[in-house]
């Protein structure tokens, strides 16, 4: 039963690592949030499970749907269930909620976010790429139906929570924290042969397969980088990345006055994911808390474009602007797959990308149609320097 207090909240990509935290935010509050849609991509076993605990009016999955059997899935038809690509779509349409969560990962989470923004919802966002591939597009649509975004990505949330201490033209430069990933202090020439499962091994975060693989090339930092761009409508040479590696300063802001604001927390998304909710109130929940007379050192050093060959192609796609996010996305998609399934080196993958960019001639990216143009050109151009390697 809904309360008066309560707001519905439908969570898209349920099943994913930022998915399962968002559910353990809500469960954790459930005078203020009820779930009311939840969307999985092909794993639909774990989405039942889910919809057995949080009774949504409605469901959906993405892929993978040819597998259900239903007269062994009472559970998943005990609400409103919508299948493909097009399902997660009428899904928005369908619960109208509140808050959307946006935890697809990748490309996939592009159209339902813009979709949910067309609602005038408050946009939780994770999907950092939904503002890399169309960030203008997702603003001028959140203007017009008054829809809210939110975000939800830790660097996000912390330049947020420390740009509410002035005004957005007293905003001297932003500090975005990178972790720095598993190579960290690895030698150059070793990269070459680092494989998947070391890749995989994140010193602080527990993450999707893909922003894992993100992180350690440093990708994951360029898409933050434009994703900073689109949310604080800042100049991407007032951003500046620093290194990290213990994953408690979350980012900061350097206002006119030299102050510098920063937000800290435990490595933990339940934090930020609460924020997005509760905004503009704090409460106790599931997050982890900081124990700061525990920390022995925070180090920060600033990360060289010359050193991290993806945060120059970051801080490029961000001063372009139109077609390049969508481009530069779709080939870190492919070649990131590639990596994963053992085709190309660890190097290779921001190489591939790079190659990919360079031949690309950007287009303003206007239209969705022109954003899905270029992803699938995009696609099939990394396909093609993948084999030619
Ligand atoms: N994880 C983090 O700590 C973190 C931090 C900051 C930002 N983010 C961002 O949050 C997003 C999600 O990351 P994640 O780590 O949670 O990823 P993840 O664990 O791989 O989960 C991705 C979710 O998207 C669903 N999905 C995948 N392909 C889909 C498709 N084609 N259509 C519909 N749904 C699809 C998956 O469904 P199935 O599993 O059922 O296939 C799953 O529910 C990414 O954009 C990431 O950059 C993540």
């Amino acid at each position: 039963m809904k309360t008066q207090k309560q707001k519905s909240v439908l969570v898209l990509g349920s099943t994913g690592s930022i998915g399962e935290s968002a559910l353990e935010v809500i469960g954790a509050l459930p005078h203020r949030f009820r779930v009311v849609g939840l969307s999985a991509g092909s794993r639909w076993q774990r989405l039942r499970e889910q919809i057995r605990e949080f009774r949504p009016e409605a469901a959906a999955v993405a892929d993978g749907h040819e597998d259900i059997d239903p007269d062994d899935c009472d559970d998943l038809l005990a609400c409103e269930l919508y299948l493909g690509e097009n399902g997660v779509l009428d899904l928005i349409d369908k619960v109208n909620a509140d808050i959307v969560v946006g935890a697809i990962s990748g490309w996939a989470g592009f159209k339902p976010c813009l979709k949910a923004l067309r609602t005038g919802c408050r946009l939780a966002l994770a999907n950092k790429e939904t503002l890399v591939v169309g960030g203008r597009m997702v603003r001028e649509t959140a203007e017009r139906s008054g829809a809210e975004i939110l975000p939800v990505d830790s660097e996000e949330s912390a330049i947020f929570q420390a740009m509410q201490a002035g005004r957005g033209s007293e905003v001297r430069r932003i500090f975005l924290t990178a972790s720095g990933g598993p190579f960290l202090d690895w030698p150059v020439e070793k990269l070459r042969d680092a494989t998947p499962a070391q890749a995989l091994q994140h010193p602080n975060w527990d993450m999707g397969r893909k922003i894992t693989i993100d992180s350690a090339t440093l990708m994951n930092k360029a898409l933050e980088l434009i994703e900073t761009k689109w949310l604080f409508d800042v100049d991407p040479g007032a951003i500046q990345v620093l290194l990290h590696p213990q994953s408690i300063v979350h980012s900061m802001v350097e206002f006119e006055d030299g102050s510098v604001l920063a937000q800290l927390g435990a490595p933990d998304m339940k934090v930020p994911i609460q924020y997005a909710l509760t905004y503009p109130e704090r409460v106790e929940g599931a997050g982890m808390r900081l124990d700061l007379c525990d920390m022995r050192r925070l180090e920060l050093r600033a990360a060289e474009k010359e050193e991290f060959p993806a945060l120059k192609l970051g801080y490029e796609v961000a001063r372009l602007g139109g077609t390049s996010g969508a481009v530069m996305n779709a080939s870190n998609e492919v070649a990131v797959d590639a990596f994963l399934s053992g085709r190309i080196g660890f190097t290779d993958i921001v190489k591939v990308v790079e190659k990919v960019l360079t031949e690309h001639k950007t287009g303003p990216g206007r239209e969705l149609a022109e954003l899905e143009l270029a992803d699938l050109a995009a696609r099939e151009e990394t396909e093609r320097c993948i084999t030619q390697l």
